[in-house]
C-alpha cells in the first residue's frame, strides 16, 4: 500500500502542475483486455452472468449484485447509498458496473486492487451481502448443484472455490461496456455526434480543469497499471459552502480504510461514464443532480462558481458520456 500512496501523490503533483500531459480525448475500447489469472473465456461470462444475478450470494437469499447494481437502469440503484442484506445501509452510494472493466482500482476510495478482489469483499461485507467467509460462500454455492456443470466448464477441476466464484463474476462485468455514445462517436470521427452545446461543454471541461482529474478513456484519470488507485482530495476547498450543504467531509474516504494521515478526505477519482442513469451523485449519494454535481466540483475542486449557461454546457457534455446501454437478458438460474 505504501508503495501505491507515494506513486499517488507523485502522481498527483505531476497531474496538477503539467497541465500539458492531459491524455488526449479517447474513445472506450469496444472490448476489455483481462488479466493472465483470469483469462475471460464464454464460460465464465455465463456462469458470471447467473452468479451476478443470484440472490443465494447473499447470506439471507435477498439480495444479489444487481438489486444494487440493476444493469437496465444503468447499473446502480438510485439510493443515496445502498441497502444490504439486513436493511442496513452501507453509508456510500452504488457506483455503476457499467465500464468497471476499464479502472484500476475499485470502491470509492479505491481499496480493492480489482475486480476479482471486490467481488469477493463485497460478498463478505457484513452490511452488503453477508457471506461470512470463503467457506461460507463454497458452501453455499455447492449446496446448489445446478451450478456444478457450469464451474466445470468454466474452471476445469477446480470446480466451485470462492475464488472461482468471483472470477466468473469479474469475468462477467468485463464484458458490461458502453462503447457507443455520442461522445466515443465524435472522438471516433464521426464529427456530428455531437451538438453546439455538448461541444461548448466538452472545451470547458478541459479549459476549466475538469480533465486534470477526470482523463482517459473512463474519465478516472492519467493511465495507470491495474491495481493502482489516482486519488485526489476530495473536497479541496473544504470551506465551500456545499461541502456544508451536502455533507462532504464527514467520511474521510481512504483514510477510514487505511487510518494514514495522508489518504485523510483523499478519494479515488470516479468515471464520469453513464451519468445519466445513476443520480444522486457522490460518496454520500447526497448531491440529487448533475447539474448539482458540476456546481459542487465547481466550487470544492477548482475554486469556480459556474454560471447557469456553464453548467448547462458542462452537463450536456456530461450527458454525451452516457449510453446507450446494452440490453443484457436475466439468466435462467439453477433449481
Ligand atoms: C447492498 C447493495 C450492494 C450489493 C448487494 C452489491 N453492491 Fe457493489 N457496491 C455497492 C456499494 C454501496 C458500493 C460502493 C461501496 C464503497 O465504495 O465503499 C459498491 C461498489 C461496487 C463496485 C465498485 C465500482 C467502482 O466504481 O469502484 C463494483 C464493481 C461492484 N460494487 C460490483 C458488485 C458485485 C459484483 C456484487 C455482487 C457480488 C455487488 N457489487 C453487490 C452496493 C452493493
Ligand atoms: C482535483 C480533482 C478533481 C477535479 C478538478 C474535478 N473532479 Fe470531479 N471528482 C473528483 C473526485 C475525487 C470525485 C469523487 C467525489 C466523492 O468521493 O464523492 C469526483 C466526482 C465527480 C462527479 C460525481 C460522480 C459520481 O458518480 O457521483 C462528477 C459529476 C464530477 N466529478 C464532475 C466533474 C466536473 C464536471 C469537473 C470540472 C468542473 C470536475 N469533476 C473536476 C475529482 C475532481
Amino acid at each position: 500500500m505504501k508503495i501505491l500512496s507515494i506513486l499517488c501523490l507523485g502522481l498527483l503533483a505531476c497531474v496538477a502542475h503539467a497541465a500539458g500531459t492531459e491524455r488526449p480525448w479517447q474513445a472506450l475500447p469496444a472490448q476489455a483486455p483481462s488479466p493472465a489469472s483470469n483469462p475471460t473465456s464464454d464460460a465464465k461470462v455465463e456462469l458470471g452472468r447467473m452468479l451476478f444475478h443470484d440472490v443465494r450470494l447473499s447470506e439471507s437469499r435477498t439480495v444479489s449484485c444487481a438489486t444494487c447494481h440493476a444493469l437496465a437502469e444503468g447499473g446502480a440503484d438510485h439510493r443515496p447509498t445502498s441497502l444490504g442484506v439486513h436493511g442496513e445501509p452501507d453509508g456510500r452510494n452504488a457506483p455503476t458496473v457499467w465500464n468497471v472493466a476499464f479502472l484500476t482500482s475499485y470502491y470509492w476510495d479505491g481499496r480493492a486492487a480489482s475486480l476479482e478482489d471486490q467481488a469477493r469483499t463485497q460478498m463478505l461485507n457484513p452490511i452488503d451481502m453477508g457471506m461470512r467467509d470463503s467457506a461460507y460462500i463454497e458452501a453455499r454455492v455447492r449446496s446448489i448443484a445446478g451450478y456444478q456443470p457450469y464451474f466445470e466448464r468454466a474452471f476445469g477441476s477446480e470446480g466451485v472455490t470462492a475464488v472461482n466464484v468471483a472470477r466468473a463474476i469479474a469475468a462477467f462485468e468485463r464484458t458490461l461496456i458502453t462503447p457507443d455514445t455520442a461522445y466515443d462517436r465524435y472522438v471516433k470521427g464521426d464529427r456530428t455526434a455531437l451538438t453546439e452545446q455538448q461541444l461548448r461543454g466538452m472545451a470547458s471541461f478541459r479549459a476549466d480543469g475538469c480533465g486534470r482529474c477526470h482523463q482517459g478513456p473512463a474519465f478516472d484519470g492519467p493511465a495507470l497499471a491495474a491495481g493502482t488507485v489516482f486519488t485526489m482530495r476530495f473536497p479541496s476547498y473544504p470551506r465551500s459552502a456545499y461541502a456544508a450543504t451536502y455533507r462532504l467531509v464527514a467520511d474521510l474516504g481512504r483514510y477510514e480504510w487505511t487510518g494514514k494521515e495522508p489518504d485523510r478526505s483523499q478519494w479515488r477519482v470516479p468515471s464520469l461514464r453513464n451519468l445519466t442513469y445513476t443520480a444522486p451523485f457522490m460518496h454520500n449519494g447526497l448531491v440529487p443532480t448533475l447539474a448539482a454535481a458540476v456546481r459542487v466540483m465547481g466550487s470544492t475542486e477548482l475554486a469556480r462558481t459556474f454560471t447557469d449557461p456553464e453548467v448547462a454546457d458542462l452537463v450536456a457534455f456530461l450527458e454525451a458520456l452516457s449510453g446507450p446501454l446494452p440490453v443484457i437478458s436475466a439468466p435462467v438460474l439453477p433449481p
